[in-house]
């Protein structure tokens, strides 16, 4: 028996629901998790070994064989692309000895790419055994290279290259102030909860993780549940790329997020909340840990909090490397120490959440916001936005622009606006809401954000006409393949079959048959996918196809096909063809 894992074990209580957070303690004390730990962990814990297989599998930060003693991984974003990724990849590689994806023959070193870092005001950028590390350079890879070669640890590496800016440009209704801690969570108590819950009502605060319902609605659906046990979800998994505004907000105004936790908690009567952090952002763990501590000592977490009979006390639960744990119900699995796969719903996580409980689970920014109106009321709020989107958003603002970084705005605002504070020039469109969002024009700048017209979750990454918009949706449907948990065949095998066809256009080889049965794949991907994932995993491809269909022609190939059946590869003569006879079949064959 491992001395160690037993210890690991026990410092996670032999609770299995915190499975995940061993098997990460166990990643990274001995660089993988081999067979003999699996069947170690199952029998302490008493849990079948394929439970704990299929959590190791399914993480993509854990590992059955042995990763290198430095293991870095590059951020595989569009923006870091942007920022020259690739050439530092190269590089790093080239001094390393190297390849992506491998383990040093002397063990020493490993190096991959993974999915978006949440650093995209700051990359390109990567993380090394798990400490983010953002402005990499070629600079940068030659010290970091003589440092692995004479095996320096990690402390002892220069403290500046971790440090991560905020880069708040633009507060404003969220950002200006920052609350006394507490004072929310006094307004809410000495009001009451029936009293508090209709101020956020009043204030028509809807959910800041994308999909906007009422956040006042999902607490008093909760609220109602019979059963006496609930649970407060903050979601901070952030995985969605160009986002980053949460690991802002958790950095600067983490206070405010935890008030707004607990006064959920006190109005749905719950006694425990989870922050559920992605493992990317583990590098802020120590901060939160002590703003809990602080609140904890102050009275504003634990038994009797602020001297009532309200208990609630929260934990931090990190994730381990998968943008599908995003998702609410795949979020709730993971912190119960599974596989994120995502649930059937309904039911939904209000009334059957953690542990089969009712349980509320919002975003960061949902309850900062909600903690400000327990304390200024929700007419404040409301008084700011438009008639549907009420107060304001923030956005992580990326790409191509002179100020990237954290830009707060009243619902309403136009694009045009938004990218003359950030400094755009020259744009050719913009990616609203991530890979899983909108692509928008240049000829739909007096577009606003609002759930009227643009709804976003925070991500805007600025594209100037010096880009390509093949490569972009290039990394965006690449991205959806790698992350797609593969739990339902239409999106496991539908990405995967978008990727293939797309890059055969994106490589010069597609014919005018190939984007229309492109198009025809997203559209059933997205139709019958079992979850949010698969359902947007098009939309890169569609909404480009949407608005630059002159530009897919032009990649296509020109063919000639039978004596009488002439296409000189024309999209819109190969979409006119599907619409009467389904003719991309017969395309499809005819090229075979
Ligand atoms: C694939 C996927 C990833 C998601 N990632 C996040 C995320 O990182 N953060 C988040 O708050 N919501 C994310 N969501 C939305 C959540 O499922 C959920 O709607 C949200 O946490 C609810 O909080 P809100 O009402 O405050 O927006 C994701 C959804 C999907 C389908
Ligand atoms: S749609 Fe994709 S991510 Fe969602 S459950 Fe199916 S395979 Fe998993």
């Amino acid at each position: 028996m491992n001395q160690t894992i037993d210890q690991i074990l026990a410092q996670h209580q032999h609770d299995a629901t915190r499975l995940l957070g061993m098997l990460s303690d166990i990643q990274q004390t001995y660089r993988c998790i081999d067979d003999a730990a699996i069947e170690q962990v199952a029998q302490i814990l008493n849990i079948p070994r394929t439970r704990v297989l299929a959590v190791v599998e399914f993480y993509n930060f854990l590992h059955r064989t042995p990763r290198g003693h430095y293991d870095i991984l590059i951020s595989d974003s569009i923006t870091d692309h942007m920022l020259g990724k690739q050439a530092v990849m190269d590089y790093l590689c080239q001094r390393l000895g190297v390849k992506p994806g491998e383990v040093r023959a002397d063990g020493v070193v490993s190096v991959d790419n993974t999915s978006c870092t949440g650093l995209c005001d700051q990359g390109p950028a990567g993380l090394i055994n798990g400490r983010a590390m953002p402005h990499l350079t070629r600079e940068r890879v030659d010290a970091i290279a003589e440092l692995i070669e004479r095996q320096v640890p990690l402390a002892a590496w220069p403290e500046e290259w971790f440090a991560i800016a905020d880069n708040i440009h633009r507060p404003d209704l969220l950002l200006n102030e920052k609350l006394a801690a507490g004072s929310a969570l006094r307004a809410a108590l000495q009001r009451g909860g029936d009293a508090t819950l209709q101020e956020i009502d009043a204030s028509g605060l809807r959910g800041r993780g994308g999909a906007g319902f009422k956040t006042a609605m999902k607490w008093r659906f909760c609220r109602e549940e019979p059963q006496a046990e609930r649970y407060v979800v903050c979601n901070a998994d952030e995985g969605e790329p160009g986002t980053f505004k949460d690991r802002v907000l958790l950095n600067r105004y983490a206070d405010e997020v935890f008030e707004g936790m607990t006064v959920c908690g006190a109005i749905i009567s719950a006694q425990r909340g989870f922050l559920y952090l992605r493992g990317e952002y583990a590098y802020l763990l120590p901060h939160l840990e002590n703003v809990l501590a602080t609140r904890r000592q102050a009275g504003l977490l634990g038994g009797n909090v602020l001297s009532t009979s309200f208990d609630f006390d929260i934990e931090i639960r990190l994730g381990a490397g998968a943008y599908i744990c995003g998702e609410e119900s795949a979020l709730i699995e993971s912190l119960e120490g599974k596989p994120g796969i995502p649930r059937n719903r309904p039911p939904y996580p209000v009334t059957h959440g953690y542990l089969g409980r009712p349980t509320v689970v919002n975003n960061v920014e949902t309850f900062l916001a909600a903690a400000k109106i327990a304390y200024h009321g929700g007419a404040w709020f409301a008084a700011v936005g438009t008639s549907k989107s009420s107060g304001t958003k923030i956005l992580s603002i990326s790409g191509d622009c002179a100020r990237p970084g954290i830009y707060e705005f009243p619902w309403g605002t136009s694009l045009r606006d938004i990218l003359a504070a950030c400094g755009a020039s020259d744009v050719m469109g913009l990616q609203i809401g991530g890979p899983s969002g909108t692509f928008v024009s240049n000829h739909e700048f007096d577009r606003v954000i609002a759930f009227e017209d643009l709804a976003t979750g925070g991500s805007f990454i600025v594209f100037d006409t010096r880009r390509d918009i093949f490569e972009i949706v290039h990394n965006f449907t690449h991205f959806f393949a790698h992350e797609s948990c593969g739990f339902c065949t239409p999106c496991r095998v539908g990405t995967s079959l978008l990727k293939k066809q797309f890059d055969k256009i994106y490589e010069g080889h597609g014919s005018a048959g190939d984007v229309v049965e492109l198009e025809g794949l997203g559209r059933l991907v997205k139709t019958t996918s079992h979850c949010g994932l698969g359902q947007t995993a098009a939309n890169p491809i569609l909404t480009t196809l949407e608005r630059y269909p002159d530009l897919y022609d032009q990649k296509l190939k020109k063919i000639s096909y039978e004596p009488g059946f002439d296409l000189d590869g024309s999209l819109a003569i190969a979409r006119r063809l599907t619409q009467r006879d389904d003719a991309a079949a017969h395309l499809a064959q005819v090229e075979d």
